[in-house]
C-alpha cells in the first residue's frame, strides 16, 4: 500500500514537472514573439518581464506556486539584454553602413578607371579580348572513369568555365562528346550549367566540329614539346580523371587519329616533384596564362600548385608579379584537381 501512494505520488510530481516545463517553454516563445513583433523599444523589456510573469510561469513558480517574486531566469535576462542592446545599436549600424558606402563611393571616384580596373573583376571582364584559340576538352573517356572521377572532372570543368570568364583573353571553350555520366551528373548537381554564356557544348566529337589540320593534342606522352600557342588552332585537353591507370591514352588517341599532338615546355622551365601530368583545369589555365603574359616560365608559376613542388630549373627564378594572383593552396586544389598527383 505504502509503495502504491508512493508511486502515484512519483508519478503525479513527474507530470507535474512535464506540465511546467512544457508551459515554461510556450511562455517563453510568447514572449519572443513579441519581442520580435515590437522590436524591442526601450520599454519591452519591462513589458515583457510583466507578460512574462502574468503567464504564471517562472523559476520560481516552480518551486513555490503562487510565489509574488517571479523573474526571468539568468538565460532568459542574457537573451532579452541582448535583444535590446541589438536594438539600440540599430542606428548605429545604420550610420556605420551609410559612411561604408560613401568611403567606398569616393576611393572610386579618386582612383579614376585605373583604380577602378584593379579593385573589380567585373569590369576587367568587361575589357577583356578574347582570343581566337579553341581549347577543346574532349569528353569523350566518359566510360573510363568511376562516378568518383566524373564529380572531379565535373569540378575542373566549373573551374575552367569560371577561369575563362575572368581571363583577359578568354578563350573559345568547347566541351566535346558530351554525355554520359558526365552530363548526368551536370544536370543532377548544377542545372544552372545549361546557362553558361560564352561556352560550345557539343555531343558531338570535336573532330565532327573542327578540321583535322586545325587540331593538336594536349598531351604530356608528346615527343613534341609546345613552342608556343598558335591562335588559329584548336587544342584538344582529354577530359579524364584517370590517377594515371590509363597512361598514354590521349597520346595514342591522337596518333590514330593522325592529328598533330605536344606537351608543354615544363622541364625547361620548372623541376617538379611529381611526375608532369597535369589536371584538366590546370592544363586550361596555364593556356589563360600563357595567352595573358605570352611566357611559358610566368604562366607554369602563375598556375601550378604548391604540392607538384613545383621550382625554376637551375638559373631561373620566377618574377614576383604583385597583380598575378597567388599559387592556391594544397587544400583548394585537392578540391578540384586530383590528377597529376
Ligand atoms: C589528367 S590528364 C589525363 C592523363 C591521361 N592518362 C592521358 O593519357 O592523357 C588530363 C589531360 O591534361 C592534358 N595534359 C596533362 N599534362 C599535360 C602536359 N604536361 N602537357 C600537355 N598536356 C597535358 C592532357 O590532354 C591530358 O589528357
Amino acid at each position: 500500500m505504502a509503495d502504491g501512494v508512493g508511486s502515484f505520488r512519483s508519478t503525479h510530481s513527474a507530470l507535474f514537472d512535464y506540465v511546467i516545463s512544457v508551459t515554461r517553454e510556450l511562455a517563453w516563445q510568447d514572449c519572443q514573439e513579441q519581442v520580435d513583433r515590437k522590436r524591442m523599444s526601450g520599454d519591452t523589456q519591462k513589458e515583457l518581464s510583466a507578460t512574462f510573469d502574468s503567464n504564471g510561469v517562472s523559476e520560481e513558480k516552480h518551486d513555490s506556486p503562487g510565489s509574488e517574486s517571479e523573474t526571468l531566469s539568468k538565460r532568459q535576462r542574457k537573451r532579452l539584454a541582448k535583444a535590446q542592446q541589438w536594438e539600440e545599436q540599430r542606428e548605429l549600424r545604420k550610420r556605420k553602413r551609410k559612411e561604408k558606402k560613401q568611403k567606398k563611393r569616393e576611393e572610386r571616384l579618386t582612383q579614376g578607371d585605373e583604380g577602378a580596373e584593379l579593385t573589380s573583376r567585373k569590369r576587367l571582364c568587361r575589357e577583356a579580348e578574347p582570343s581566337s584559340l579553341r581549347l577543346v576538352v574532349d569528353c569523350s573517356f566518359d566510360s573510363l572513369m568511376a562516378v568518383k572521377d566524373v564529380r572531379k572532372l565535373h569540378k575542373q570543368i566549373q573551374r575552367c568555365y569560371a577561369e575563362n570568364r575572368r581571363a583577359s583573353h578568354p578563350v573559345q571553350f568547347y566541351l566535346t562528346s558530351l554525355g554520359g555520366q558526365l552530363k548526368q551528373n551536370m544536370d543532377d548537381r548544377d542545372q544552372g550549367w545549361v546557362n553558361w554564356k560564352d561556352i560550345h557544348v557539343k555531343p558531338e566529337h570535336f573532330q565532327e566540329v573542327m578540321r583535322k589540320e586545325e587540331l593538336v593534342y594536349l598531351t604530356s606522352d608528346s615527343p613534341n614539346m609546345l613552342k608556343e600557342l598558335d591562335e588559329s588552332k584548336a587544342y584538344v585537353i582529354g577530359g579524364l580523371v584517370d590517377h594515371n591507370h590509363h597512361k598514354g591514352i590521349t597520346f595514342e588517341r591522337a596518333q590514330e587519329l593522325g592529328i598533330n599532338h605536344a606537351q608543354f615546355p615544363l622541364g625547361d622551365f620548372v623541376k617538379m616533384n611529381s611526375r608532369k601530368v597535369l589536371a584538366v583545369n590546370h592544363v586550361f589555365e596555364i593556356v589563360l596564362a600563357y595567352l595573358e603574359k605570352r611566357d611559358w616560365r610566368e604562366a607554369f608559376f602563375t598556375v601550378l600548385p604548391q604540392r607538384k613542388g613545383a621550382v625554376p630549373v637551375e638559373g631561373e627564378e620566377p618574377d614576383t608579379d604583385e597583380d598575378t594572383p597567388p599559387k592556391r593552396t594544397d587544400q583548394e586544389e585537392q578540391d578540384v584537381s586530383s590528377d597529376g598527383d
